[in-house]
């Protein structure tokens, strides 16, 4: 078990759809148990794969002193919707109001390969809908109204963490001779 670092807003991992798991092995069982670590560190409600440049739908939840796993889930969401805040460990400082569903069943496999369903409502429906969109590639500020959206986009450009993990030219340390470069 570890924790490992958590990827950010800006890295295209967080952007790609995660693929199904087939294999149920030991490396499975250190994904789910590094998740769960790096969650509770954080901490936070959940995690997903993605969000430790893992491309595979799994992820971890912690609410209300639960804490739980699901692999490959498929969602049913209640009509009844509710508003409320949210964030998310890759877009640190960011709290938004998300409209999400009330209630969720959520069918799927615990890492033994074993059915595994995962019923709840409020912060864990908008946890298993949150960490369920980051195994599609969807964040929450995509789920934000126009002006809201604008609003998060800004936060994050102006968000010192922002851009961080990129690669860096660096200054060159030598005169110009006055060269306009
Ligand atoms: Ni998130």
């Amino acid at each position: 078990m570890a924790v490992r670092p958590i990827r950010l807003f800006g890295d295209p991992v967080l952007r790609r759809p995660a693929a199904p798991v087939v294999d149920f092995d030991k490396e499975l069982r250190t994904l789910v148990a590094d998740l769960t670590e790096t969650m509770l560190e954080a901490p936070g409600a959940g995690l997903a794969a993605p969000q430790l440049g893992v491309g595979l739908r799994v992820f971890t939840w912690n609410v209300d002193g639960e804490v739980g796993h699901l692999v490959n889930p498929e969602l049913t969401l209640s009509e009844e919707q509710q508003d409320g805040e949210e964030g998310c460990l890759s877009i640190p400082g960011l709290v938004y109001d998300c409209r999400r569903a009330l209630h969720v069943v959520a069918h799927g496999f615990d890492m033994h390969g074993e059915p595994l369903l995962v019923e709840g409502s409020e912060l864990l429906a908008r946890a298993v809908q949150h960490e369920t969109d980051h195994l599609d590639g969807v964040l929450f500020v995509d789920r934000l109204d126009t002006a809201a959206r604008k609003a998060a986009m800004k936060e994050i450009r102006e968000s010192e963490w922002f851009g961080l993990e990129r690669p860096t030219v660096k200054v060159s340390p030598h005169a110009t001779r006055g060269l306009g470069i």
